[in-house]
């Protein structure tokens, strides 16, 4: 298999509004191809989400997985999950702020706001609607995986651009700091 082209910011389809996944295309053997393959990309570059604009799709397709890593010992894992048409059906008033990289934006990492707790129904890789209610880390990701259907990245919901750094001045100063260094 091979990696899929990843977009960088700059490219429009970053910043459009995606297209909902027709039905019929659900549970399609065209779209598990895709969606393995974004599997496969998300895992070569390790990332925990990846949306199909970033794959140059627009489409409102996700696909997300999230393991414990040295870098994020204490994370609920999520096994691998696909989302079509997600919508956030509820939104806690607590919001949390941490740190976030994104495919899209090569090198760098900045402190993000998101709503600690959510309620989202989605698709999933049957085509079954499913309703789900996630916290924490696994919030995080849903909202910045959403965020990507509607044109939206990661720096746009940052409240202060000083924090925004480069992966090498995070791992000395962030990483090394919370005692979670690697390499
Ligand atoms: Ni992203």
């Amino acid at each position: 298999m091979r990696r899929l082209l990843r977009r960088q910011f700059g490219d429009p389809i970053l910043r459009q509004k995606a297209n909902g996944v027709p039905p019929q295309l659900l549970k399609t053997r065209a779209l598990r191809r895709l969606t393995d393959r974004m599997f496969f990309t998300l895992r070569r570059v390790g990332g925990v989400g990846l949306a199909a604009p970033q794959i140059g799709k627009s489409l409102q397709l996700a696909v997300i997985e999230i393991k414990r890593t040295p870098v994020r010992p204490r994370v609920t894992p999520l096994p691998p999950t696909v989302i079509a048409n997600p919508r956030i059906l509820k939104r806690s008033n607590a919001v949390a702020l941490d740190w976030e990289g994104c495919l899209s934006l090569p090198n760098v990492r900045g402190l993000v706001p998101r709503h600690d707790r959510i309620m989202v129904q989605y698709f999933d890789y049957l085509g079954e609607r499913r309703t789900v209610r996630l916290k924490g880390f696994q919030a995080r990701v849903f909202q910045h995986e959403i965020d990507h259907h509607n044109g939206i990245l990661f720096v746009d919901r940052m409240l202060d651009m000083k924090s925004l750094m480069t992966v090498r001045e995070f791992r000395q100063r962030i990483l090394t700091k919370k005692g979670l260094m690697s390499r």
